[in-house]
């Protein structure tokens, strides 16, 4: 019996040296001290032994248990050890790496633009609201007073999806919306896309952005038009920036004028960049005609306002000097980056 023990205790050290992990342990465990293990054997077959004899082997078998389990306390709790430093050797962070550049995106040119003329009127109190690129021709045309002979409405300049639907041709229909919803005093602008069935080329695109302006409120004249458009030139193209109105016509206004801005380039002197005249087209602008005030439902004999539109990339290109509107919608990121 004792030799038999000592065979035990022998086969179970050599299987727990070889044992790899916490799961081949516990099979050991389970092997030699569970239900059906090697010792519950032996003590299990003690029945037919005398007293003396079974007393005694009872307590070599639970030396023997006991030696057992402290050998596999040990090993459970190295191969746990070893598990853990696994873990932190796989987990390591070396601190000492150097970091990986994580290129930082820059904005487009035409969103510097936009951002620059919407914060210049913000700080003038001016509300940004935006409206949907599908419209109704109601409001892109009729409502603005632009009758069905209006040259615009003809089919080469319109994106049509159906007989009533489009893709707007200007941001000035934003200034239907605004005043079928909100009184006055109004004063807001709104930047976005616009479409026209233009064929690409250096100044044009089928696509473009402009931002629109409408003002109204009670004793608004043309000086109030005048004073803001003064000002804002003057905070985005320097306040030495001289205007000049120029008498024009726009369905949606009246007066109407276009505003030229004095040459930053020059100065006025005239140079390529005003191509010599000294000063610049910048935008559209007039008192908003009464038939447009009506679609808001105001009393025109109280209340007056004015609007002006302006295209984006048109101000881009003179600021940043850039002579190809194209360079704007292919994305070459060597065009763009020189804009951080
Ligand atoms: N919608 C005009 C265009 O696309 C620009 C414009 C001119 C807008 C005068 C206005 C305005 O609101 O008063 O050419």
């Amino acid at each position: 019996m004792q030799a038999q023990l000592k065979k035990i205790l022998e086969e179970a050290k050599v299987q727990l040296d070889n044992a790899l992990d916490q799961a081949q342990t516990e099979e050991i465990r389970v092997k030699f001290l569970g239900k059906k293990g090697e010792l519950t054997k032996i003590l299990r077959g003690m029945g037919h032994l005398s007293p003396e004899d079974r007393k005694e082997t009872g307590l070599m078998v639970n030396r023997v248990k006991s030696q057992i389990e402290e050998m596999l306390e040990d090993k459970f709790e190295a191969v746990k050890k070893a598990a853990r430093s696994a873990q932190f050797k796989l987990e390591k962070v070396d601190v000492t790496e150097p970091g990986k550049p994580f290129n930082l995106g820059v904005k487009h040119p035409l969103t510097i633009t936009m951002e620059e003329i919407s914060k210049v009127f913000m700080n003038m109190g001016f509300s940004i609201v935006e409206g949907p690129e599908v419209e109704t021709v109601f409001n892109n045309f009729d409502a603005l007073n632009e009758g069905p002979n209006h040259p615009s409405r003809d089919m080469t300049d319109t994106f049509y999806i159906s007989e009533d639907i489009l893709l707007r041709t200007q941001t000035s229909p934003v200034q239907v919306r605004t005043l079928m919803k909100q009184k006055p005093p109004i004063k807001i602008i709104s930047p976005g896309r616009c479409f026209r069935c233009d064929t690409p080329d250096a100044t044009h695109s089928p696509m473009f952005h402009q931002i629109e302006g409408l003002v109204v409120d009670e004793g608004i004249t043309m000086a109030e038009l005048r004073g803001t458009l003064d000002s804002f030139v003057k905070q985005l193209f320097g306040p030495e920036t001289r205007t000049k109105f120029r008498p024009h016509h726009f369905p949606f206004t009246e007066p109407s004028a276009e505003v030229d801005v004095s040459c930053f380039k020059c100065g006025g002197k005239g140079c390529r960049v005003c191509k010599g005249s000294g000063w610049i087209e910048i935008l559209g602008c007039g008192m908003v005609h009464p038939n447009v005030l009506k679609v808001g439902n105001l009393d025109t004999e109280k209340y007056t306002g004015f609007a002006f539109g302006m295209g984006v990339e048109r101000v881009a290109m003179l600021k940043y000097g850039v002579d190809d509107i194209r360079l704007f919608y292919e994305n070459d990121m060597r065009f763009i980056n020189q804009f951080k």
